[in-house]
């Protein structure tokens, strides 16, 4: 069973993801659910080249380590799964059940409310041949902040900007590691059926036609969101009535 416990608390650093990562590579003490929190991140790493904005003692910034030993590499977005459903749980909870609806997780990494990020995932992994060592889950969770800066203050929000108050941080980190603990649990099943169900119901713009830019191709198109395959490639159907799957980082909303 999973039981994520604040194993060191910064004040300050750079990155709660690069220091954990560091600390499992120098062979540090580290068990399972350990997690590398910090009150203010200086230089916040998102997916690619992004960055993370927290504006000190504000919002939850942690990185979780996990050994997933029971998963084999090309079932790791399973984690990425487990973290989303964990993070819509706890939004919904703290934000209030009118918005419940428009909680949805945006493929791959990102929790959205409505059509404005809340919430980042940035999961990196550690592998030695097929076998995967460590997996660090970093987590960017918009609590308290009301200050975003001007180029993301048309697509961000945060949980006080949702239900109006301000809120313990201690005590959304604390209902946060419970709904981690509940899903990472589902990981273990021998099908992962009922986490696939429930982030399926859960995706972003899930049915809706939407237009998207392929990276690889230059390509713009409509396309639906169909669903997410178990390798983590999406699955978006195309206005001639196919569907076609596509991998990490090969598409862009072009709402974005
Ligand atoms: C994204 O939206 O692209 C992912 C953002 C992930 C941000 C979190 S904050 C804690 C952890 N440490 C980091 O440097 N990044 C993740």
């Amino acid at each position: 069973m999973l039981v994520p416990k604040v194993a060191r608390h910064f004040s300050r650093l750079p990155s709660t993801n690069t220091a954990l990562i560091d600390a499992v590579n120098t062979d540090q003490e580290l068990q399972e659910g350990d997690v590398f929190l910090t009150d203010a991140q200086t230089a916040g790493r998102g997916q690619g080249t992004n960055g993370w904005h927290s504006t000190p003692g504000k919002n939850l910034t942690f990185s979780l380590l996990l050994y997933p030993d029971h998963l084999a590499v090309d079932a790791l977005f399973t984690l990425s799964r487990f973290t989303s459903l964990a993070l819509t749980a706890t939004i919904r909870h703290f934000a209030g059940h009118e918005i419940a609806e428009n909680v949805r997780i945006k493929w791959p990494n990102d929790i959205y409310v409505a059509d404005r990020k809340i919430a980042g995932i940035l999961i990196q992994n550690g592998l030695r041949g097929s076998k995967v060592q460590w997996s660090v889950v970093g987590i960017g969770l918009n609590v308290n902040e009301t200050e975003f800066p001007p180029a993301l203050r048309p697509t961000a929000t945060s949980l006080t900007g949702l239900c109006g108050e301000t809120l313990s941080l201690a005590t959304v980190r604390d209902r946060l590691f419970a709904f981690l603990a509940h899903f990472y649990t589902a990981t273990y099943a021998t099908s992962n059926a009922s986490l696939e169900a429930l982030y399926h119901d859960q995706l972003y713009l899930l049915g809706q036609p939407a237009p998207y830019l392929h990276i690889n191709t230059g390509e713009r198109f409509t396309g639906i969101v169909r669903g997410v395959e178990q390798d983590g490639r999406l699955l978006l159907g195309r206005t001639d009535g196919g569907v076609k799957a596509f991998e990490l980082r090969s598409l862009r909303l072009l709402r974005d």
